[in-house]
């Protein structure tokens, strides 16, 4: 049984806006361990990036706020911790690829001063340390003559390469997790099973623990150990890879219909599925189960309570009334 590393639980994080109150994350529960790769996924605007930012102290404070939860990392809570505490982990224990990564490099510095830049701020490594190190960190990152490569700026690098370089530079603090929002979203097919595969070897080489948010839930099973299912701002599902794709039984009948909008496991291009209807409001939501208003198997039951969590196996939770004792009644 592997350890835990990071814990959130009944995290809620709510923004505060002329329209109302926005719960863009809603009670959310789970668990990092240490060396694994746990995959967040769903739709887009279901609090995935909302969660992360949650975790490194982030939210824009005015409108957002945590209001509610636990997150805790190496005994303390980082949702209560003192400002000097969470910027020291930040830089130095836990890093982020942001979603917009194209646009964290500065355009007028190379991509090997930036690094440098990085390193010299998280250590007390002299500025030819410092650049060694970078050049080490491309090198890892499978940067081409990485020595040549630092003196590119961010321009002179194609999307791929830049993507290499950010992911370099979010290891110039030598981070025990690493949270990857949607790493993969700006590159091609076969740069993509690249970057997955840099994200495999920092897992084994480093020991890292990773998490990976993307909306493909293709991805999940190149590199996912678990996945944990968000929908409107909850999480609805949370199991081992293996267990999710292989027991659809218990599956909940959001991540069913991400599966069936997956070319690589229906192989039928022509008769690829897209869900039905929109990610609800997160300031007026709909009662009961926040999937019912899409979900083709939602019952009465549906419609009025929120669904419970069940345990299907060990390390198999579902939130959904078609296998709850109460849903099984109706
Ligand atoms: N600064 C903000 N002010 C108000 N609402 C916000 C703010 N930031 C995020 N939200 C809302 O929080 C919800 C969750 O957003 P989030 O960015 O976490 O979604 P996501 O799952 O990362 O989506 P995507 O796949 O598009 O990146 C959305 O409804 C979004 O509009
Ligand atoms: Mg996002």
């Amino acid at each position: 049984m592997k350890e835990t590393i990071l814990s959130v639980r009944n995290l809620k994080t709510y923004f505060f806006t002329r329209r109302g109150t926005v719960r863009a994350v809603d009670d959310v529960d789970f668990e990092l361990k240490k060396g694994e790769c746990l995959c967040l996924v769903g739709e887009s605007g279901c609090g995935k990036t909302v969660t992360a930012l949650s975790i490194l102290g982030l939210v824009d404070r005015p409108p957002g706020r945590i209001v509610g939860g636990e997150i805790n990392y190496d005994g303390i809570n980082l949702v209560s911790c003192l400002p000097a505490r969470m910027r020291q982990i930040r830089g130095r224990e836990i890093a982020m690829i942001f979603q917009d990564a194209q646009s964290a490099l500065n355009p007028v510095f190379t991509i090997g001063d930036q690094i440098v830049e990085q390193i010299k701020l998280h250590s007390e490594k002299s500025h030819r340390q410092a650049r060694e190190m970078a050049i080490d960190l491309l090198k890892e990152v499978g940067i081409p003559s990485p020595d040549e490569a630092a003196s590119y700026y961010p321009h002179q690098l194609s999307g791929g390469m830049r993507q290499r370089a950010m992911i370099a530079m979010s290891l110039s603090c030598d981070p025990r997790i690493l949270i990857a929002d949607e790493p993969t979203t700006a590159v091609d097919v076969t740069i993509k099973a690249q970057i997955l595969d840099i994200f495999q070897r920092l897992k084994e080489s480093r020991q890292i623990s990773l998490l990976f948010i993307t909306h493909e839930m293709g991805l999940v099973s190149e590199i996912g150990d678990r996945v944990a299912v968000m929908y409107a701002g909850k999480i609805v599902e949370i199991a081992s890879v293996t267990e999710l794709l292989t027991n659809p039984i218990f599956q909940h009948p959001y991540t069913s219909s991400l599966i069936k909008c997956l070319p690589g496991i229906t192989q039928e291009r022509e008769r690829l599925e897209s869900i039905p209807g929109t990610v609800p409001s997160l300031i007026d939501p709909p009662s009961g189960c926040l999937f019912h208003p899409r979900c083709a198997k939602a019952m009465a039951i549906c419609r009025e309570k929120e669904p419970p969590p069940v345990n299907v196996t060990k390390g198999h939770t579902v939130f959904c009334h078609l296998y709850s004792a109460q849903g099984m009644k109706k």
